[in-house]
């Protein structure tokens, strides 16, 4: 099975991914992770990745479809993926297709968290992950057992450098104008479902557990 995860910077993909995974035994396969340790080894993609990112804006299609196609070689044979910020522009998604056609697999599920642009900075700017285990939290909605310190005790929690009021403005608005195109080509090909974002983090995963329920007993 394969799952693409839509939503705006913020919405809340990587914290609901987290129970696919467990729940459904999908690989978590992350564009904006992968760009990140492409980052953090200093490979040439990392590099050329590295501007588009600190300024918010997408890194062009070519390299992040042949980063993503790369990174699907790592589906095991009968287990499916999700597909978290990835396709994020028209020309992904059909590069995407046309990959998958190649296979006889197709995108099964298209989940769409919509939340409010309004709530988008303060989930951003107030995010803090573990460089170690990647754990993710918010020093509101989800904050550590100890003042920044890593529940598991691994780390002091760190803040990404993209996660600053003046990025996540031009963040959303690259989502508005190059992502959300989107939601229209999956609703032609009906396999979307749109899923509340704005509500608490427990709430929006029931809904995707309903959803996800529902899209694959169909
Ligand atoms: P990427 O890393 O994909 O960032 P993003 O899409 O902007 O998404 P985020 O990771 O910021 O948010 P999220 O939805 O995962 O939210 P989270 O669960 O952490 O991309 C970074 C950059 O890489 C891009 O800007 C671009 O340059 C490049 N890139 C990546 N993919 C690309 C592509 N395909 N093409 C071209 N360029 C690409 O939640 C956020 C916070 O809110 C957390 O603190 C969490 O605890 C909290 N929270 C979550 N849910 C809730 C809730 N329901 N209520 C309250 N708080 C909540």
């Amino acid at each position: 099975m394969i799952v693409v995860f839509l939503g705006p910077p913020g919405a809340g993909k990587g914290t609901q991914c987290k129970e696919l995974v467990e729940r459904y035994g999908l690989l978590h396969l992350s564009s904006g992770d992968a760009l990140r340790r492409h980052r953090k080894e200093g490979t040439e993609l990392g590099q050329k990745a590295q501007s588009y990112m600190d300024q918010g804006t997408l890194v062009p299609d070519d390299l992040i479809v042949a980063m993503m196609m790369d990174e699907m070689k790592n589906i095991e044979q009968g287990n499916g993926a999700i597909l978290d910020g990835f396709p994020r522009t028209i020309g992904q998604a059909e590069e995407l297709d046309a990959a998958l056609a190649k296979t006889e697999a197709k995108v099964d599920v298209v989940l769409n968290l919509e939340v409010d642009d309004s709530k988008l900075e303060e989930r951003i700017t107030g995010r803090r992950s573990c460089p170690v285990c990647g754990a993710a939290y918010h020093i509101t909605f989800n904050p550590p057992q100890r003042e920044n310190q890593c529940n598991a005790g691994c780390s002091e929690l760190t803040q990404r450098p993209d996660d600053t009021s003046e990025v996540v403005q031009n963040r959303i608005k690259t989502y508005h104008e190059q992502t959300s195109p989107l939601v229209e080509y999956y609703q032609a090909k009906g396999n979307i479902v749109n899923i509340d974002g704005n509500v608490s983090i427990d709430k929006v995963t029931q809904s995707i557990r309903v959803a996800m329920d529902e899209m694959t007993i169909a």
